[in-house]
């Protein structure tokens, strides 16, 4: 029996890249999958509803069940419509992927308030609008469910030409963590992954130009990581993120130092001659750019 028989799951911009991949494994375990994608080109400019249904066909033909959704996920019109697509296909949602993405990576100083605007309204909002209405079946009906959403190491720990796309990745982060305490009541588990794979969206970052991809690097070694965290096996986890790429599955987590704990008052001198305790000490850098 495959891990997630008898259960229905929507990825967003699975039209393509790692959300195709994350579709096609749930499926092949059993699942009855709405692929979601508008189309179109890497910026996020226009649409084409055939990359969907493609995914689809092709999940048909290897026996397994799933339904096309051409929705756009940075509205609140098209998050209730895919949500409504699982619904009306297969009478239930148990788990939602937020996949969907573009980039308009630029120098902060040449990024436009359009290229800002759009990059946080379809990754941020996106996830906003695709999860509200999941969300909101979920707890109605007292359903649990797992809701994974996609971050990046651009937002959690910061990569040079992407100031638009890192404060969206790093405010998934937040919403993910806000959502996986309210979520403890109803049942509903929230992750957040940060995903690395040679896709059309990473395909001209230098570290990837030239040559075959390496097959570690291919989207489908990813999906494993993320069928592991929408599964059972992984129901005592909420509310952590999970880097899935090349280099592994492992966990990346906020911390912080013991502190410098001063008898106030105290003074900026203070804290500067306290520094080893407020700041923690240097270490070979492990802000692996996996994406
Ligand atoms: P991709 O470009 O291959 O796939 C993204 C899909 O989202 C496309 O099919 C696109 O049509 C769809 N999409 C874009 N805007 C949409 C909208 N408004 N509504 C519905 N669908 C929309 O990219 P990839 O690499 O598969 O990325 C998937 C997710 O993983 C993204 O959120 C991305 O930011 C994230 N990610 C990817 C990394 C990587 O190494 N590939 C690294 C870190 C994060």
């Amino acid at each position: 029996m495959g891990l997630l028989e008898g259960k229905v799951a929507i990825v967003t911009g699975a039209g393509n890249g790692l959300g195709e991949a994350y579709a096609k494994l749930f499926a092949k375990e059993g699942a009855s999958v709405v692929v979601n994608d508008l189309g179109g080109p890497r910026d996020g400019s226009g649409s084409d509803k055939s990359a969907a249904q493609k995914v689809v066909d092709e999940i048909i033909a290897a026996g397994g069940k799933a339904v096309a959704n051409g929705d756009d996920v940075s509205t609140m019109e098209g998050g209730e419509n895919i949500a409504k697509t699982a619904l009306d296909n297969f009478g239930q949602i148990d788990i939602l992927v937020c996949n969907a993405g573009i980039l308009r990576d630029k120098t902060f100083a040449n990024t436009s308030e359009q290229d800002w605007d759009l990059v946080v309204k379809v990754h941020l909002k996106g996830t906003y609008c695709c999860t509200m209405p999941v969300w909101k079946w979920m707890k109605d009906n007292g359903k649990p469910g797992v809701i994974v959403m996609t971050s990046s190491t651009s937002g959690l720990y910061g990569n040079f030409g992407q100031s638009n796309y890192g404060a969206a990745k790093a405010g998934i982060y937040g919403f993910m963590r806000v959502l996986s305490i309210e979520g403890r009541k109803y049942g509903i588990r929230v992750m957040g992954l940060a995903p690395g794979a040679f896709t059309r969206m990473t395909s001209d970052l230098p570290s990837q130009r030239g040559g075959e991809p390496n097959p570690l690097s291919l989207p489908e070694n990813v999906a494993p990581g993320v069928l592991y965290m929408v599964s059972d096996l992984a129901a005592d986890h909420t509310g952590k993120v999970l880097a899935v790429s090349q280099r592994g599955v492992r966990e990346i987590k906020m911390m912080q130092t013991d502190g410098f704990q001063p008898e106030r008052p105290y003074t900026a001198q203070d804290v500067a001659a306290a520094a080893d305790k407020v700041f923690f000490p240097a270490a070979p850098d492990k802000t692996a750019k996996d994406g």
